[in-house]
């Protein structure tokens, strides 16, 4: 349950984070399909979905402690983290909504600015509750705190034009403001998530050996397609806007958003599990890693590249590197998937074959 609503906060927070920012170019308010359905739809789904966690511990208290219902919310609300930040979302949310609510009497700017600052507060507030959050404190939820922003201001305005918007005539405005935005933010995610991996996983070779480790890998696997659509965007609209049509650009940014949200689903999972740095790497190994290492790993784990491995690595890095020649040069969008996914299970039984030795 639990990673279910986390992806569908991670959609409400992009989705919102796409609609402001492109509701705050004037020309473009109007375009958006059901902006004021889609915008009061993900307040009121974050108020539910941030508080799952929340529901859990009290039923927690409730079942295993047995202590008053009304008795656990209470505990759960004033003395747990969780109860803290999600009573803060639920007031940030509160007060978007009266601002959305009273919006036609207000400046244009005045709803979409403020909205957007009570987003990043509610960010901010599941920032506190997170892994990075834990382990590092206030730095770690700081540098969570810019992943999130960084994903959802790169993500929202694609998702929103690749879904929710009619293909632009002029791609050109939306080139000039979104394609420095995604720069801006793609070098904005990699730093933040190289951050909380520093803070999260000591070793990510050996990560792999567990689910958290395994969802990580997964993760950057499915966030090349990512980058090699959206090189293909930036190339594109730089050099030869017109090659393609407006439903094409539409239909390319819609398969790289695709990609997204399967990253999105990925660390939506992944954060339901426990870091290395929080277990010890015999606590269960993850499934797919004993496909390939089913001998037990029980002790300090030494990897070392084999011939077979190197040759998947390198045969993947042809085809990834072909598949971006090709997304240049043709516009068949079906072929480039298909060769995307023969690149990835390449690649990763590649890295699955280097040879793990157990030291001790
Ligand atoms: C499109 C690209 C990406 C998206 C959409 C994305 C999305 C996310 C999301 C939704 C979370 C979980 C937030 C939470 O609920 O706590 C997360 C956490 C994380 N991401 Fe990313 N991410 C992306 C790229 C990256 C990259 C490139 C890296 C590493 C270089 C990375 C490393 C991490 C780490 C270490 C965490 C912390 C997980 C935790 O708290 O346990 N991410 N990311």
């Amino acid at each position: 349950m639990l990673v279910v609503s986390n992806l569908f906060t991670y959609i409400f927070i992009i989705l919102l984070t796409g609609i402001l920012l492109i509701s705050l170019k004037p020309d473009r308010d109007k375009d958006i399909r059901g902006k004021r359905f889609l915008k009061w739809g993900s307040i009121v789904g974050l108020i539910l979905t941030t508080g799952v966690s929340v529901y859990q511990l009290c039923h927690m208290l409730y079942t295993q402690f047995s202590l008053p219902l009304s008795e656990a919310i209470f505990q759960v609300l004033t003395k747990f983290q969780a109860g803290h930040a999600w009573l803060a979302i639920v007031f940030c949310l509160f007060v978007m909504m009266i601002i959305e609510g009273t919006s036609q009497k207000r400046s244009h700017r005045f709803t979409e600015y403020s909205q957007l600052f009570l987003l990043i507060g509610i960010m901010f507030f599941i920032s506190l509750t997170s892994h990075s959050g834990a382990s590092e404190g206030l730095l770690g939820s700081l540098v969570h705190l810019l992943h999130m922003l960084a994903f959802s201001f790169w993500l929202g305005p694609l998702f929103v034009m690749a879904w929710l918007t009619k293909p632009k005539e002029s791609i050109h405005d939306f080139h000039r403001w979104f394609s420095p935005l995604a720069m801006f933010t793609f070098s904005m995610l990699v730093i933040s998530g190289i951050l909380l991996m520093n803070f999260l996983i000591p070793n990510y070779m050996n990560s792999w050996a567990i689910d958290y480790g395994q969802a990580m890998l997964w993760k950057h696997l499915l966030f090349i397609p990512v980058i090699v659509f959206g090189f293909r965007h930036l190339y594109l609209l730089k050099k030869y806007p017109q090659w393609l049509s407006k439903i094409e650009y539409q239909r390319s940014f819609r398969v790289e958003s695709l990609y997204a949200f399967l990253v999105l689903a990925i660390s939506s999972w992944m954060t339901e599990r426990e870091p290395p740095l929080e277990i010890s790497m015999s606590e269960g190994y993850n499934s797919l890693f004993l496909l390939f290492h089913n001998q037990a790993v029980d002790g300090v784990l030494q990897s070392s590249w084999t011939f077979t491995s190197v040759t998947f690595i390198i045969g993947s890095l042809v085809i990834f590197l072909s598949t971006g020649y090709y997304l240049l040069k043709r516009k068949l969008l079906s072929i480039a998937v298909i060769m995307l996914l023969l690149a990835h299970i390449c690649l990763y039984i590649g890295l699955m074959l280097i040879r793990i030795i157990i030291l001790g």
